[in-house]
């Protein structure tokens, strides 16, 4: 039996590794805290929110008394860490946010992995392990690529963006604690994800609800930046092979060898949109719409994920088309959850960031 605490689990990309270890490993608990932001949302876990293996505690990652008296109470075996602050745009508005939940956050964490693990001796469970802090990151803290090239699991930090920046920071103290403390740890860095449940401020989310409801299509400036995508729950098989095989102190990166350009991916969206709504060819692409640059925008996101596919066997199932189609079609068929997701305070924001542009 193992107790895992999962953090961030009603986000995007949290979700659907909850899903995925509720429903594959019965025999596993699974603990999600969530301080549920404006991105975490338990509709997002409706299928699975009633089994006996998982339980939900609403709170923040960076309150250290609940998160003592969690580990307390549970004794957990291992951490999936995915809670953060994960919007470029919004670290650019608000930065000091992404200081405290992405550093402060996961250092709270370490700090209670640290506390409650120092007795136990390591020599069963995961991969001759019996505890694992599994820390969820991201390629962008490599910066970014020019035209060719890609980042390997040696590529030197070079964060851009105040996201990037404390995600980096993060994955720092993470590796701190694993040389200074000898915490067993594991970091993984992905490529950007689509798929189900994504909240609408990401690029293709967003795109489609606004084709959908007919609204423009903001492309920043001139949509040349390159962005590696990887549907969603291809990331959470590879989050399962890295948290049950991976080498305890190692890096993997995660990515879906398949660049698209911005404005090639929303002019192949804008057709799949027109077939799916029964719109003439070529309407939807009417909505797009340049506007101003993202500061700081890094060009180009390449992984090279060779040494996951090569040392764990894990590999991308899924063609770009096949899923962005899927994506659609959820979202088409999931107006209700669009609907709840993009109300109250999300027109707001998202006019108002619209208007500075
Ligand atoms: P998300 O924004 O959809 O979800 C984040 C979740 O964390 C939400 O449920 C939110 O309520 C929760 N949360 C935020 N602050 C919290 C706090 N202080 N305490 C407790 N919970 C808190 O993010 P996502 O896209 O699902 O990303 C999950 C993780 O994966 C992040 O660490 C992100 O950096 C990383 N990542 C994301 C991508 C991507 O393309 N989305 C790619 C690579 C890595
Ligand atoms: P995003 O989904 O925010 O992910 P990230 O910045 O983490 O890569 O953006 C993906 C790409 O799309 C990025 O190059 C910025 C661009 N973008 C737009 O052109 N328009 C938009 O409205 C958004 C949100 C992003």
């Amino acid at each position: 039996m193992k107790h895992i605490l999962v953090t961030g689990g009603a986000g995007f990309i949290g979700s659907h590794v909850v899903r995925l270890f509720v429903n594959k490993y019965p025999n596993y608990k699974i603990l999600n805290l969530d301080k549920l932001t404006y991105a975490g949302n338990l509709a997002n876990l409706k299928d699975i929110e009633k089994n006996s293996n998982y339980e939900f505690v609403k709170g923040d990652i960076c309150d250290a008394k609940l998160v003592q008296k969690l580990f307390s109470k549970h004794t957990f075996d291992a951490v999936i860490h995915l809670a953060a602050e994960s919007h470029v745009d919004r670290s650019i508005s608000n930065p000091m946010e992404f200081v405290v939940t992405n550093i402060i956050g996961t250092v709270t964490l370490l700090n209670a992995a640290k506390h409650h693990w120092q007795n136990i001796i390591a020599g069963e469970g995961n991969n001759g392990r019996s505890n694992l802090f599994y820390h969820v990151s991201t390629d962008e803290v490599y910066g970014s690529l020019g035209e060719t090239g890609f980042f390997t699991e040696q590529t030197k930090y070079d964060p851009h963006s105040p996201y990037s920046a404390s995600k980096a920071g993060s994955d720092h103290f993470v590796r701190a604690y694993h040389d200074t403390f000898q915490l067993p740890v594991v970091i993984s860095n992905c490529s950007n994800n689509y798929g189900s449940y994504h909240f609408p401020e990401k690029l293709i989310p967003l795109a489609i609800n606004n084709i959908k409801n007919n609204k423009p299509v903001p492309v920043y400036g001139k949509g040349e930046n390159i962005r590696d995508w990887l549907f969603v729950e291809d990331h959470a098989k590879a989050i399962d092979v890295i948290f049950h095989k991976g080498k305890t102190g190692d890096t993997y990166n995660i990515g879906g060898i398949n660049e698209w350009k911005n404005i090639d991916l929303i002019r192949l969206l804008c057709k799949i949109m027109d077939k799916k709504l029964g719109r003439l060819d070529g309407e939807s692409a009417k909505l797009i719409t340049f506007v101003k640059d993202r500061a700081g925008h890094d060009l180009r996101y390449a992984i090279d994920s060779s040494k996951l596919q090569k040392e764990l066997g894990w590999k991308p199932s899924l063609q770009f088309e096949e899923g962005l189609a899927k994506t659609v079609d959820w979202y088409l068929a999931n107006e209700e959850w669009l609907k709840n997701v993009t109300s109250g305070d999300y027109q707001k924001y998202y006019e108002g960031q619209y208007a500075k542009r």
